[in-house]
């Protein structure tokens, strides 16, 4: 749905017009390779007159030189290019797509001041560009200021290095990632009249393409397995519910797999506790935990990880209607904990509390990562900038935010303690599915962790990162596909033999 965008690699490249790119580091001198295109030293005159001083992220188009080949150039600055790292390298891919605007050819020139970028850094300017070229204009049926429409207006990158060859390679799983992402902005901007459990149930079933193995529960086969506490959720919507489980077999045969588990309510009204009017239709993407699962199964499984996965999706619409849950009805989970539902908008945590207990009670897996728009607390904890992080397990955490670090997508740890699990306590059954006014993300992975027994076990709450989360460089779309990256860099840095 994005302008269709292709990325080349070449050694040295003559400006045939197209936009032109240089980079340029704090001090706002030129790198060598800008002699092509500034013969007469016009454009460091311009920089000047702007003062334009070659600052991370900042950006500056000029007009092009007398005899120039190139239709337009412009300058991104990296700062000082000693200091950058493989987020910043991301950021500053973003911003040159920043100054594509109608261009369909462009030209960068990827070096470092007198140095050359690494091979993995101009890997990571190329994901940064098709990361900020994402955009969902699949409903927009007018052309754009273009003269095109959305689907048409494709655009060719050349990024120009000595390093062109290994960039190459290094780029290849690159462009799985940012399928990966794309994938998941996609599903979690797509309304839900054209996205139900069933046809979310059929974009995992696609990943059988890329040798992922899919199996799609119906609501039968959760009856028998005792899904209750999934499948009172899914009662009072006409659309009935799916469990998605994929399997990537890309490690040795004996290793044991690690698991993803994805929030998928694919529209939260609240169910018979109803949520307020204003804003609800945010709640279209409460399925972006599972729309991250996809997203990373896609990007492993297309960049072929050496490692055993597995991903599952809880599938769901919450909806009030004669059959809906009700406030006060008790619920016998998979594990055959009951459940007092007081509240039928706490939702998630009944759909993921089977779809836990399912994982590890099928796979035995090292570690179990859930994934879920929980908590609307966790976007007043921590607003936009971090997920919550609630673990089990010392290791996973650090390793956890130890990707989030390097990848940008920051995850923050909050406590879990036996004073908060008795807070979900319940006067009719083995807990209620929320804790009262207070610490609400806390009980929330209190209610979670009932499910897990002393398998290792992180759920990320992703309920202010997911969708609605600020603008960057490398994002601008309402849905950040938060956490395909994180998770890729978690795998790729732990798990891969
Ligand atoms: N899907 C919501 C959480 C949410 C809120 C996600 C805002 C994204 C943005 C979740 O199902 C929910 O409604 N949680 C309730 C829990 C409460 C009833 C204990 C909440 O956060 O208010
Ligand atoms: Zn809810
Ligand atoms: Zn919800």
């Amino acid at each position: 749905m994005s302008r269709k965008i292709t990325i080349n690699f070449s050694k040295s490249s003559a400006i045939d017009g197209g936009l032109v790119v240089l980079l340029c580091p704090e001090g706002g001198e030129l790198p060598q390779s800008a002699a092509q295109a500034d013969p007469e030293g016009v454009l460091k005159r311009a920089m000047d007159v702007a003062e334009f001083e070659g600052k991370k992220f900042a950006a500056l188009e000029m007009l092009v030189p007398q005899g120039s080949s190139a239709d337009r150039i412009a300058v991104v600055g990296i700062g000082d290019p000693a200091e950058l790292n493989g987020k910043d390298w991301l950021r500053i891919g973003g911003a040159v797509f920043g100054q594509v605007k109608k261009s369909q050819k462009v030209t960068v020139f990827a070096d470092a001041g007198d140095s050359e970028v690494p091979a993995d850094e101009i890997a990571n300017i190329a994901l940064g560009i098709l990361l900020r070229s994402y955009r969902f204009d699949a409903y927009k049926t007018k052309k754009n200021d273009n003269g095109k429409s959305g689907k048409n207006d494709s655009v060719a990158v050349t990024l120009v290095s000595g390093n062109a060859a290994s960039a190459k390679k290094a780029f290849a799983s690159a462009r799985a990632v940012a399928d990966g992402v794309a994938l998941a902005r996609d599903l979690v901007n797509e309304p839900a009249n054209v996205l139900g459990p069933v046809e979310f149930a059929k974009k995992a079933s696609a990943l059988e393409k890329l040798g992922v193995e899919v199996e799609i529960l119906t609501e039968k086969e959760m009856k028998k397995l005792g899904m209750h506490a999934l499948l009172g959720v899914a009662q009072g919507s006409v659309r009935p519910p799916r469990l998605a489980v994929m399997q990537w077999k890309g490690g040795k045969q004996k290793q044991k797999p690690i698991a993803f588990i994805g929030k998928g309510v694919v529209f939260d009204t609240g169910g018979i506790s109803l949520k307020p009017g204003a804003g609800m239709e945010d709640m279209k993407g409460d399925m972006g935990g599972a729309a991250a699962v996809l997203g990373l199964m896609h990007a492993l499984a297309a960049r072929k990880a050496k490692a055993n996965v597995i991903g599952i999706l809880g599938l769901v619409e919450n909806m009030p209607d004669g059959n809906a849950q009700r406030p006060g009805d008790i619920v016998t989970s998979m594990s055959g904990q009951t459940i007092e539902v007081i509240n039928t908008d706490a939702e998630g945590r009944l759909v993921l509390c089977d779809a836990l207990w399912y994982c590890r009670d099928r796979f035995e897996p090292q570690f179990m990562i859930n994934l879920a728009t929980l908590t609307g607390a966790i976007i007043v904890a921590l607003g936009h900038h971090h997920a919550g992080l609630f673990s089990n397990d010392d290791e996973l955490c650090d390793r956890l935010s130890q990707a989030g670090n390097t990848t940008g997508e920051q995850v923050w740890r909050m406590p879990l303690a036996p004073e908060y699990d008795k807070l979900i306590d319940s006067k009719f059954a083995d807990m209620k599915n929320v804790g009262g006014r207070w610490a609400g993300s806390i009980t929330a992975g209190q209610f979670l962790q009932r499910f897990v027994n002393e398998t290792p076990w992180a759920h990320l709450d992703i309920a202010g990162t997911a969708m609605g989360s600020p603008q960057t460089e490398i994002n601008r779309s309402w849905a950040s596909g938060f956490g395909v990256r994180l998770l890729d860099e978690l795998v790729r840095a732990h798990y891969e033999r």
